[in-house]
């Protein structure tokens, strides 16, 4: 058909267009199709970043876990893995190491983990079959980060698994462990000579995952960096934002460029203001420690929704390779303003209850001190200076201990000119586009419509695009997407240095003013819709909750 790829292949499904890519054989290039019409085709990174369905088919590899007994490895870490074993996404004898403190034998952690995974996996329940075949790639590795013995160690258990695993030396560290660890870790790693030169064909891999934060600001965050890059090569620092592995972030790109209709009305032409949230219900959870460093700015703020601004604001990349997004990414967060103290307002939960539960205050969770003045939710407004979008306010928010756990993009657009139906409604009407990231992801277009009757009355109604609705397909955890990337490298959906430091630069100078000044927040109960001062800038702004 017109304006197809003319290397896609086409197949039909139940009305709807699947259009599959052929693996590899596909170099960069200009391509001319019938009509004299031209387009670039880049090397792909990954076929699925184009919502393409192909096979995808990782190394074996061992991914090797540091902080084996923390919440991320219990929660989302182990259950991913086990889930791409269901799915047959893991190379053959890919194993697992997990590195901690506590003494524990093999079978110690594959008993532990057995229970955490039939917990937590998006799949119930557990497959026995694939699970005993999965814990037999699941080993132990005793020790702390800051001694050599421990890489020695390490460096043992590997080989023996290249050996009787066929792992091929691709080795994959995580780090799931506080950033004042990375360093340490990474040097006895290099040390214990477990990093291969990214340039040396006949090593196999070494792939270092970071969590954030990187660091707490501008200046330390570069710091991390530059201790990074002294043992690993930019291309095998993969900085997870797992925002990024939504399937609903993910089609951001998609519904902007794959469609016609939407771009003639993306800017400031006819958008008048766009909000983003990530509200959650629940408190810190036993993170005090690390949340008290953090606060929502560092936690969410400056991560997972600015990562959703980028995409939403951004220009369309040259191509879908990983340099491209993410030089158009890098550029869209450069032409954002650092955020003033004037466009912010700071909240922390308080004592409440929510859904018949009582939650207590920020201020009285293990570890936080009493007087903490850490933001438990931030709202702030973004100014971008750019042709697109100059003048136009995006409205982000984030917050935790709120009446909800919902995380949306809310794109308002303009007032309709000359209200032709000003005799049946009382306001200029408006459209908005909502894209429903989660829970219950959907997209849904807010549009005047005549109510049904013989009267002449307006209403505001709804097209719906339901997931559920729409797809049989279950949805994947992000996790499963960005640890089957980074077996198969594929850097466009991490953090590459320079957009890390172009988000630390927009929100360094409000950190250190909320740190010199000592800040106060605004308190809320647990449960409520979070500080009321946030209207206030919402309609300094002109942004109100009604169309
Ligand atoms: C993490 C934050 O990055 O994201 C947590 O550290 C937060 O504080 C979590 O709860 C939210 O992620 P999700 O996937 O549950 O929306």
């Amino acid at each position: 058909g017109r304006g197809v790829p003319a290397h896609a292949a086409q197949s039909g499904r139940q009305g709807s267009r699947v259009v599959s890519r052929p693996r590899g054989g596909v170099g960069d290039g200009w391509r001319l199709l019938q009509g004299g019409r031209v387009f670039y085709v880049a090397r792909m990174d990954n076929p699925l970043r184009q919502g393409l369905s192909t096979e995808r088919a990782p190394a074996p590899c061992v991914v090797v876990i540091f902080g084996a007994s923390g919440d991320l490895t219990k929660r989302k870490l182990l259950p991913a893995l086990y889930n791409l074993a269901v799915s047959r996404l893991l190379g053959p004898g890919t194993s697992v190491v997990g590195v901690a403190r506590r003494p524990k034998t093999d079978e110690e952690l594959r008993a532990e983990q057995k229970e955490n995974v039939a917990r937590f996996s998006r799949r119930k329940p557990l497959d026995p079959a694939v699970w005993d075949d999965f814990a037999q790639g699941l080993y132990y590795c005793q020790g702390t980060f800051s001694d050599s013995d421990t890489y020695v160690k390490l460096r043992v258990l590997l080989d023996r698994l290249d050996q009787e695993r066929g792992t091929r030396q691709n080795r994959l560290f995580y780090l799931s462990v506080p950033p004042s660890e990375f360093v340490p870790i990474v040097e006895g790693l290099s040390k214990a000579g477990l990093v291969a030169d990214p340039n040396d064909p006949t090593h196999g891999f070494s792939r270092v995952v970071v969590e954030k934060p990187f660091g707490i600001d501008l200046e330390s965050g570069e710091a991390l960096n530059r201790e990074l890059l002294r043992v690993f090569d930019e291309r095998q620092v993969f900085r997870i934002d797992h925002y990024l592995g939504k399937e609903t972030v993910q089609n951001l790109l998609v519904f902007r460029f794959a469609n016609h209709i939407f771009e003639p009305l993306w800017s400031r032409a006819h958008v008048d203001h766009v909000q983003i949230t990530v509200a959650e219900d629940i408190g810190v959870e036993g993170r005090g420690a690390f949340y008290e460093q953090a606060g929502t700015l560092r936690d969410v703020v400056q991560n997972h929704l600015l990562q959703i601004l980028a995409l939403i604001a951004m220009e369309q990349p040259v191509s879908l390779s990983s340099k491209d997004i993410r030089d158009e990414k890098v550029k869209l967060l450069r032409s954002l303003a650092p955020v003033v103290e004037q466009d912010v307002v700071l909240g922390q939960y308080i004592e409440g209850t929510w859904k018949g539960v009582h939650h207590p205050a920020y201020r009285t969770e293990e570890s936080v001190p009493p007087g903490s003045k850490t933001p438990t939710y931030a709202a702030a407004v973004l100014h971008l200076h750019n042709r697109r979008w100059d003048g136009i306010p995006f409205l982000i928010q984030a917050g935790k201990g709120l009446d909800d756990r919902m995380t949306e993009i809310r794109i308002r657009f303009r007032e309709v000119p000359g209200n032709l139906y000003g005799h049946s409604i009382e306001f200029f009407p408006r459209n908005e586009l909502v894209i429903r990231v989660q829970p219950d992801e959907a997209i849904t277009l807010e549009i005047m419509n005549k109510k049904p009757g013989l009267e002449m009355k307006l209403e505001q109604t709804r097209l719906n695009l339901r997931y559920d609705a729409a797809f049989n397909e279950d949805i994947p955890d992000a996790y499963e997407c960005l640890l089957l990337d980074v077996l198969e490298g594929d850097e466009s959906l991490f953090i590459r240095s320079d957009e890390l430091a172009a988000a630390w630069d927009i929100f360094t100078p409000l950190l250190k003013s909320i740190e010199q000044e000592q800040m106060e927040p605004e308190f809320y109960p647990f449960g409520s819709k979070g500080p009321e001062r946030v209207k206030a800038l919402a309609e300094r702004y002109g942004i109100t909750s009604e169309l």
